[in-house]
């Protein structure tokens, strides 16, 4: 959506910040022994007493309030309680909910505990490369021109990315114009960001793969040559200077 009044931004301003809540919350009560459908349930709450709804769940009839992923898991993790959270795991989860028609997105990775698989590199590279894309966004920005920097960025690490998810518009609806920013350079892809616009933007940054597979559960999604993945997720206001981070509350660069 593109902000024309203050009530509107008062409106996404709450939403942000109750999903960057809710994310900080549960990323500080993941524990070793921990089922990720224990973990889903706490999110689901906070989300509940704040007044806000879970967004894949409105959307797409997601099986869980938020999205739990553990190690070569990529996106839409279902939080069962068969996934038992260990030390050392790469988890992420991912919040996003409405409330008052106001629709917002977050997420972030992380380590469980020790980093005994030295994981904390590559979310390290995640985090620092949002910020770096982030940075650059104003009005008039091409979309692909910011996909192009996360690629640079990812590359000198040592990374790939994931090419089939993408940032998005939001606001009014979980996933709106713009449709796709991609983490990589789409030539054809023209568009460029709006002043005023409301857009989630996340990274997908990976070891091995390039592409996603979904399971056989028709939802989780892991990459298609293997690997793990970090994502981070804020969903942010352009402006002529550097974008409002709406989402900030979520501490994923703390
Ligand atoms: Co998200
Ligand atoms: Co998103």
């Amino acid at each position: 959506m593109t902000i024309t009044t203050d009530e509107e931004l008062a409106g996404m301003n709450k939403i942000s910040e109750a999903v960057a809540i809710t994310l900080q919350k549960m990323r500080d009560a993941a524990k070793p022994g921990m089922s990720a459908k224990e973990l889903d349930d706490m999110g689901g709450e906070i989300l509940n007493d704040m007044g806000a709804k879970s967004a894949p769940r409105l959307t797409y009839k997601f099986p869980g309030w938020t999205c739990i992923c553990i190690n070569n898991e990529v996106a839409h993790g279902i939080p069962t309680g068969k996934k038992i959270l260990q030390e050392g795991d790469l988890i992420n989860i991912d919040v996003s909910a409405e409330m008052g028609g106001f629709w917002s997105d977050n997420g972030g990775s992380f380590v469980l505990g020790e980093d005994i698989h030295k994981h904390q590199p590559l979310v390290d590279a995640s985090k620092r490369i949002l910020r770096v894309a982030i940075e650059q966004i104003k009005g008039g920005v091409r979309i692909s021109d910011i996909g192009r920097l996360i690629e640079t960025e990812a590359k000198k690490g040592g990374y790939k990315v994931i090419k089939d998810l993408t940032g998005h518009g939001v606001g009014r609806s979980l996933h709106e114009e713009p449709l796709e920013i991609a983490n990589y350079y789409d030539k054809h892809y023209k568009q460029r960001f709006r002043k005023n616009g409301i857009v989630a933007v996340e990274t997908f940054i990976a070891t091995k793969s390039s592409y996603t597979i979904t399971g056989k559960d028709g939802w989780t999604m892991t990459g298609d040559k293997g690997g793990f993945v970090a994502q981070h997720e804020h969903t942010i206001m352009v402006t002529d200077g550097k974008p409002v981070i709406l989402t900030k509350a979520n501490g994923i660069w703390k």
